[in-house]
């Protein structure tokens, strides 16, 4: 059955059980200035749970600070809330596990929900379940955290995520993992 039609590909041209060597005009440029990937396997042995205040942890897993980017993923372990914050870059964000939603807009996010927020809005984030809320982040910083009062108390960066990670390595004997380094 053809994978190409009128709409163009329709389906993986191939779905061979190997590696295919494809042709790359620039390999050898690509080879020389190319960045590597990187890989964080899901066990705490790779990157653990940081504790984020009381009721919250965070699971670094990649910091480019080229790009002022950071992925990790936030875990509110019960009903609770993470403060308004503003956003200076942009924000993705997929539910794991439980629920979440901003005070600011009628949605819930569950498992599988995709959120984008644009640089500029502020919103806070609240979980109404009772086991909480796993949400994978991929964003640019810098987030700005304000008190109850609407007072400015802390930009954070990918420079305050590393040394979030690292205190925490260092505090308990844990070997810094450069894979989370891009
Ligand atoms: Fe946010």
């Amino acid at each position: 059955m053809s994978v190409v039609n009128e709409q163009g590909l329709t389906a993986p041209p191939s779905t061979a059980y190997k590696i295919v060597d494809v042709p790359e005009l620039y390999k050898d440029v690509i080879n020389r200035h190319g960045f590597r990937g990187s890989f964080v396997g899901g066990s705490e042995a790779e990157s653990p749970w940081v504790p984020f205040g009381e009721g919250a942890a965070i699971r670094h897993l990649a910091f480019d600070t080229r790009h002022n980017f950071f992925s990790n993923i936030l875990w509110i372990k019960a009903n609770g809330v993470v403060g308004t914050h503003k956003h200076r870059g942009t924000v993705v964000m997929v539910c794991l596990e439980g629920s979440a939603r901003y005070l600011e807009y009628e949605w819930v996010a569950g498992p599988g929900s995709f959120i984008f927020e644009p640089p500029g809005v502020a919103h806070t984030l609240v979980t109404d379940h009772p086991e909480g809320v796993k949400l994978f982040g991929w964003m640019q910083g810098p987030i700005e955290f304000y008190d109850d009062q609407g007072g400015f108390v802390e930009s954070l960066d990918v420079w305050w995520y590393i040394n979030h990670y690292e205190t925490y390595c260092r505090e308990h004997g844990l070997a810094v993992n450069p894979e989370l380094y891009l």
